[in-house]
């Protein structure tokens, strides 16, 4: 689904990425973990066409969408759960949905799924998103990526700051779009929930990958747990 070969990406002549290389399969969830700094949210802005690599390849579905521009990235299939939300605070719950309401050649989702994911949301509607907290704006977040028909979405640190309820949901949440064949890529600082979800994972440190392999070997070997996560 997703290729991502040796990409080089920059803050202005700070590199911030070394060769980093990933792939992701048709509904496979892949966590991308690592210590602050690493290089995790820059390694989706790269994917996303926001921070565009200035070396190396990015193939969705087979197609280089390298350095295309974000909103066309977008719609070929690629949702986005940024760790900071980014919902329009001024409008309602229903008026951010329907703005991120699109439709690709992937899965289409309705409200009524998204309010039996969140059984809160429907409460929500009619809410404008300044006046939510951090776990229901969450939920706005995750809804208006899979009401984007997406055939991968990324999330950067779904869990954060959350509620261990709503933590639980996101991580339902994330295994329902695998049996649904949707791809996943998952950036999470609570490695252990993220390790529970993922069929792969990858270490980053320091702008490169340090260690991939099965999200299994990690749950089984404490000791090799502990060296690459420190958990
Ligand atoms: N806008 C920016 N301008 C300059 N440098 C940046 C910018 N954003 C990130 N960096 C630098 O790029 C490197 C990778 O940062 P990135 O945000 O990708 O890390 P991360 O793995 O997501 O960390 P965290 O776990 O703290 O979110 C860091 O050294 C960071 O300081
Ligand atoms: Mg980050």
């Amino acid at each position: 689904m997703l290729s991502v070969s040796g990409i080089e990406t920059f803050y202005g002549e700070t590199q911030a990425l070394f060769g980093v290389s990933l792939e992701i399969g048709r509904g496979e969830v892949v966590a991308l973990l690592g210590p602050n700094g690493a290089g995790k949210t820059t390694t989706i802005r790269s994917i996303l066409g926001l921070s565009p690599p200035r070396r190396g390849h990015i193939r969705f579905e087979g197609e280089e969408i390298t350095r295309l521009p974000t909103h066309r990235i977008a719609r070929k299939g690629i949702s986005w759960v940024p760790d900071d939300r980014r919902v329009f605070p001024s409008l309602t719950g229903a008026r951010n949905l329907r703005l991120g309401t699109r439709r690709t050649q992937f899965r289409a989702w309705c409200m009524d799924e998204m309010f039996g994911i969140f059984s809160a949301l429907e409460h929500l509607m009619r809410r404008e998103c300044e006046n939510m907290s951090g776990g229901e704006l969450q939920m706005v977040a995750i809804s208006r990526a899979l009401l984007a028909s997406p055939g991968l979405v990324l999330f950067d640190e779904p869990s954060q700051g959350l509620a261990p309820n709503i933590v639980q949901a996101v991580m339902r949440t994330i295994r329902k779009l695998r049996d649904e064949g949707i791809s996943v890529l998952v950036v999470e600082q609570n490695a252990l929930a993220a390790l529970e979800v993922s069929d792969r994972i990858y270490v980053m440190d320091r702008g490169r990958i340090e260690h991939d392999g099965r999200a299994q070997d990690l749950l089984d070997n404490p000791v090799l747990r502990r060296r690459l996560i420190g958990v």
